[in-house]
Formats: structure tokens, C-alpha cells, sequence
């Protein structure tokens, strides 16, 4: 029995002894844990700053991050991301994204969407072009990662965009004046191959008209034939030459221009067309002004084209005025005044510059107020055939020779172009 006792003793206190020692153990593991987490909150950047670590990372990064969940609800909206769809966090959070961007639903975005998910593997969108809520494009460059958890499960997506519009835009702008150039410079070659069969055809047409109408002999009809002829070529050159001052902007090579003599040349190659059509022609040209400075081949582009836009304004006839008259003189002030009032007060002389006016006016349909302002632009037309280069390249030339182009134009009544030339020292 006492033996029992003694056996029963020993196993309580071997048991006490065991108790002890896994205390100690468990201790001893317990400040292991605690020195770990010291250390590895020292470790933490956000060591004692308020707020949320990840969150501030999410938010100062510039590229645009959103989360969506597996069926395309958006669980996360970062700054930038707002920034560069103009839409707020708080406005999207919970939505779903096609709800918010409907237009971008037939865009292939929600088919990779779902592919990644499926995949598990990332994709790349290169240009993604959208449109803001103030219709601004803008692009950017997408990648789309799996959203997934540690054992593999995609749970959604992370969409992650670059803006690069000011890149993409730019090099699409790039390449559009480099298309626009390659055009124009072929355009001009071409111009320049037809322009001499064009001569010919014209030159040949008023040769024989001009020897059938001595010829009594002779029909009408057919000199009338050979003058269309000659009109018609004069018109494809009138275009010819359009084109190719647009392409090179040719310098004005300045000198004495007998207005009223050009003014007639101009005017008796569209008379024919002009008694086809019922329009008359009235001359009103100022008898003490007949010389300009001027490059007359180009001035005689400019009125050639104001004298067909007037015809083609009338195509059930009316009236074509074209006046010349001496502007009153102008004060030109040197380049680096402010205003021609310092000018005087510091007592130097004005120069008064002589101008004249060329008026062209019809009576035909007239400009619609809202067209006054695109007229002027190269390929602007309203005509079934135009170019829209008879203006924009009139108006070049005119500057270039330090004048001026104007309209004014009533709908219904007819319209009226004036163009002012310094008269220049002949
Ligand atoms: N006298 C006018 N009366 C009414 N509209 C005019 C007149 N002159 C010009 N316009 C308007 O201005 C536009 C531009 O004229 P512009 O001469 O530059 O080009 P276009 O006549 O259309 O073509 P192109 O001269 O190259 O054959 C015309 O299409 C027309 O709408
Ligand atoms: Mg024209």
C-alpha cells in the first residue's frame, strides 16, 4: 500500500514538473512572437503615421487603377483614374462598369474582361481611344491583370491605364501633315504634266476661232464651239495654277501691272460664258489710276477667280460690277510702334500709303452668314466640283503682296469682293 502511495507521489509531482516546463515553453514562444512583430512593424514605412499605407500607395501612383469584381463592378477607383475619365471615385464606386462607360461596351474591353478572368492570364490593350463627358478624346495604353487570391482563384480584375494621349495624338498629327505634304507634292506634279497640254488646247482653239471668225464662210456655231473649248481649258489651268501656288506659296515677284488691262484680259475670257449665261458685265475703273506694283500672273489668278465665283453665284443671270477705284490714303506707322497716336506725339511724319480697291460684285445667290468666316479656308466648298482653293489661295496672294480681301454678302441679293493693293512706288 505504501508502495502505491509513494508511486502516485512520484507521477504528481513528474506530472507538476511537465506542467512547468510547457509554461516555460509556451513563454518562451510567446516572446519569440512578440520580438517578430516588433521588428517587422519597425520595418514598416508607416511606422506610427496615421492612415492606410497600401490606400496612400494606391492613390499617389500616375497611372490609373480600378478594380472590378467578377462581374464588372468597380470595387476600387484610384485618383489618377479619376483624373484622367473626369469621373469621381464617389460616383463610380459599387456601379457597374458599363453602366458607366456604356460607350466602351462594343469596344472588345468587356470580351478581354472576361478573358482574363477566364485565363487567369494578363492582357494588353495598346491605343484605347474614349471620350470623356466633355466629348475630349483621350487615350490610353490598358493592361488587365487577374485579381487573385492566394490559392489561384480569380476573383476579378485590376485595370491598370497610361495615359498617352498627348503621345498618340500628337504622332497621329504627325503623320497627317506628312500624308497631307506627300498628297500635296503629287498633286502639284500632276498639276504641273497637265498644265502644258491644257496650254496647247486653249492656245489651238482661240487660233482656229480666231481665223473661222474672219472667214465668212465660217458657221457661228462653231466659232462659238472653239471659244467654249478655249474657256473650258482656261478654266482646268485656272485650277492647275490653284493648285500649285497652294503646294509652293510662290513669292510675288513685284512689278508695274496695268490694272485696267488686266482687269480685261481677265473679264474677256469669261464673256463668253457670262452671255451664255444671261449675266451682263459693267466696267467702272477710275481713269486717273491705271498702273499697280504687282506680280501679274498672280493678280490675274486672284480676279480670274473672283470673276468665276461671281458667274457661278448667278447661273440664271444677273449683273457682274467690277469696280476700280483710289482708296483714301492710309497711314502706315513703322513696325515697332504701338500706335500711329505715339507716332505723332513724337513728331515724326506718317507714311501715307496709296491704295486702290478692285470690287467684284454680283447680284447671285449671296453667302450665308454662317459660311463667312470657312470661306477663306483651303477645300472649303458648297459646288458640287469645287476645290474650295479659289479663295483660300486668292487671299494668299493678295497678302503677299501687303493687301487685303474682303466680302460682304447679303443671302438672295448677291455678294461683293474687295481687294485692296498698296498702289507701291512705280
Ligand atoms: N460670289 C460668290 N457668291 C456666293 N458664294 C460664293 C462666292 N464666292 C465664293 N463663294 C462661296 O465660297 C466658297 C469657296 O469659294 P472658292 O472659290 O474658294 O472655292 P470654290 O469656288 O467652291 O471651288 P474652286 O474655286 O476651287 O473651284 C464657294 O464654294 C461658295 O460657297
Ligand atoms: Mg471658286
Amino acid at each position: 500500500m505504501a508502495e502505491i502511495y509513494v508511486l502516485l507521489v512520484v507521477i504528481s509531482f513528474a506530472c507538476i514538473l511537465a506542467v512547468i516546463y510547457l509554461l516555460r515553453k509556451v513563454e518562451y514562444l510567446n516572446r519569440q512572437v512578440r520580438a517578430y512583430q516588433a521588428e517587422s512593424s519597425h520595418d514598416d514605412p508607416s511606422d506610427g503615421l496615421p492612415g492606410n499605407y497600401n490606400e496612400d500607395v494606391l492613390e499617389s501612383v500616375t497611372v490609373g487603377i480600378a478594380v472590378l469584381d467578377r462581374s464588372f463592378r468597380i470595387r476600387s477607383w484610384n485618383r489618377f483614374m479619376a483624373s484622367i475619365t473626369q469621373e469621381t471615385k464617389e460616383n463610380v464606386i459599387g456601379r457597374l462598369y458599363f453602366d458607366v462607360f456604356p460607350e466602351q461596351l462594343g469596344s472588345g474591353l468587356a470580351h478581354t474582361l472576361q478573358e482574363v478572368i477566364e485565363t487567369g492570364e494578363t492582357r494588353e490593350i495598346r491605343n484605347f481611344k474614349h471620350q470623356d463627358k466633355n466629348k475630349r478624346t483621350y487615350v490610353t495604353r490598358k493592361k488587365i491583370c487577374p485579381l487573385k487570391r492566394l490559392d489561384g482563384t480569380v476573383t476579378g480584375v485590376i485595370i491598370i491605364s497610361e495615359d498617352v494621349t498627348d503621345k498618340v495624338l500628337l504622332g497621329e498629327e504627325l503623320r497627317r501633315v506628312e500624308k497631307l505634304r506627300a498628297v500635296g507634292e503629287f498633286a502639284a506634279r500632276i498639276a504641273h504634266e497637265i498644265n502644258n497640254p491644257i496650254g496647247v488646247i486653249s492656245a489651238y482653239a482661240e487660233h482656229l476661232a480666231e481665223s473661222m471668225e474672219r472667214n465668212p464662210a465660217c458657221s457661228r456655231s462653231h466659232v462659238q464651239g472653239l471659244r467654249a473649248i478655249q474657256e473650258e481649258a482656261e478654266r482646268c489651268s485656272n485650277i492647275i495654277r490653284n493648285i500649285l501656288v497652294f503646294s509652293r506659296e510662290a513669292e510675288a515677284r513685284l512689278v508695274p501691272v496695268d490694272l485696267p488691262g488686266l482687269l480685261d484680259s481677265v473679264l474677256f475670257l469669261i464673256e463668253k460664258s457670262a452671255e451664255n449665261q444671261g449675266v451682263s458685265i459693267e466696267k467702272h475703273y477710275d481713269s486717273s489710276l491705271s498702273m499697280v506694283l504687282g506680280d501679274p500672273e498672280q493678280l490675274r489668278q486672284v480676279f480670274f477667280n473672283l470673276a468665276i465665283n461671281a458667274l457661278q453665284a448667278m447661273p440664271d443671270g444677273g449683273v457682274l460690277t467690277v469696280r476700280v477705284r483710289r482708296e483714301p490714303p492710309v497711314a502706315l506707322c513703322a513696325a515697332d510702334t504701338p500706335s500711329s497716336d505715339q507716332f505723332r506725339d513724337r513728331g515724326i511724319p506718317e507714311r501715307e500709303e496709296q491704295h486702290v480697291a478692285i470690287e467684284f460684285s454680283d447680284t447671285g445667290c449671296g453667302i450665308p452668314e454662317q459660311h463667312l468666316n470657312d470661306i477663306f479656308k483651303p477645300f472649303f466648298s458648297t459646288k458640287a466640283g469645287g476645290t474650295g482653293l479659289g479663295l483660300s489661295v486668292s487671299e494668299g496672294i493678295v497678302r503677299n503682296h501687303s493687301g487685303t480681301i474682303t466680302v460682304k454678302s447679303e443671302v438672295g441679293r448677291g455678294s461683293t469682293f474687295t481687294v485692296r493693293l498698296p498702289v507701291g512706288e512705280l
